[in-house]
């Protein structure tokens, strides 16, 4: 009974959620105007700081062409895409569609099998190539195996190495400590996800309450992204004021997508830029860059 208990109060999606719900806005009326949710992200501009997360298998879990229902969704209204552990003609299909498109790697035991990977997205003009650094372990303490590959845990000189072998930038996902953060940056990162991948272990730090010490360890010399439980542009304003430079949705676009596929998940991206642009509006914000911690206010948690 006790270790139920424990389960159901240590997931850390609900913990995330109830520290998001925690966080609440100061306003700014006075002198304000309308904002522009323009973002610039590796040397492109973007209508929106709000993507699509990580996910992969949707073509097998839901129904075929569900990833490039997601990509045309993320074009369509200016977002990037991006795409979890997918096959090659997956990857190949995402990109066809015109769309930024970002994958995250697996960090495969056998390394080749990552190196071809990237080599691969680079063939297909992908936008940036990550890994995900919080698959290496299973809870019987044994490597993990997905899909039949092991896994294995990143180091920061592999990560350099693969810093000198690609021109694509190279994104850690899965940080949720300033020590990971600094040895991202170490390593050459050029962007940090501050995730914990849908409840990969309980009791994880909701991103956003680690979000301000990292942003303090490591902003301006990488990108920092956040997911999990991002579900609504002021959620995404609340992570962009802490120190996020974007959010990635992952879930709730696999809601969208049964609805009405890829002009769905348009129209989730949209209102969700629209609400974000809306809370910029009314703290004073005409531009990404002004949303700062200070509008943020706390309460008990
Ligand atoms: C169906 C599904 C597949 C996913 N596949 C991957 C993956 O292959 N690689 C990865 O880094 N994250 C993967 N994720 C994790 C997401 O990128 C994201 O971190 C997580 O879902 C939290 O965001 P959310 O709360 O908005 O869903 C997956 C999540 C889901 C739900």
């Amino acid at each position: 009974m006790a270790d139920e208990m424990n389960r159901r109060n240590g997931n850390s999606n609900q913990i995330t959620r109830d520290y998001l719900d925690s966080l609440l806005i100061e306003t700014r009326y006075m002198n304000a105007g309308v904002a522009s949710t323009e973002f610039e992200l590796f040397g492109e501009t973007f209508d929106t700081p709000i993507m699509t997360a990580a996910l992969s298998h949707l073509n097998h879990w839901m129904y075929e062409g569900a990833m490039t229902d997601i990509a045309r969704g993320a074009k369509e209204v200016g977002a990037v895409m991006w795409m979890g552990m997918e096959d090659e003609a997956s990857v190949e299909a995402c990109a066809a569609t015109d769309a930024k498109c970002i994958e995250i790697i697996k960090p495969y035991a056998d390394r080749n099998i990552l190196y071809n990977k990237i080599r691969h997205a680079e063939q297909n003009g992908l936008f940036a190539i990550g890994i995900d650094i919080d698959h290496p372990f299973t809870k019987d303490g044994t490597p993990d195996i997905v899909e039949g590959y092991v896994m294995k845990p990143l180091k920061t000189k592999e990560l350099a190495e693969i810093k000198k072998m690609t021109k694509l930038p190279v994104i850690i996902k899965g940080v949720l400590s300033v020590y990971d953060a600094r040895e991202a940056v170490k390593g050459g990162a050029d962007a940090i996800v501050l995730s914990h991948h849908n409840n990969r272990i309980e009791y994880a730090v909701p991103p956003l309450m680690a979000l301000p010490d990292i942003a303090h360890a490591v902003k301006g010399k990488c990108k920092i992204f956040v997911d999990c439980e991002i579900a609504t542009g002021m959620d995404a304003f609340k992570a962009i004021a802490l120190g996020a430079d974007a959010v990635c949705i992952g879930r709730p676009l696999m809601g969208a997508l049964k609805q009405n596929k890829a002009e769905a998940v348009a129209e989730y991206l949209k209102k969700a830029t629209e609400e974000l642009r809306y809370a910029m509006d009314c703290t004073g914000c005409r531009d990404l860059s002004a949303v700062e911690p200070e509008i943020i206010k706390k309460r008990a948690f």
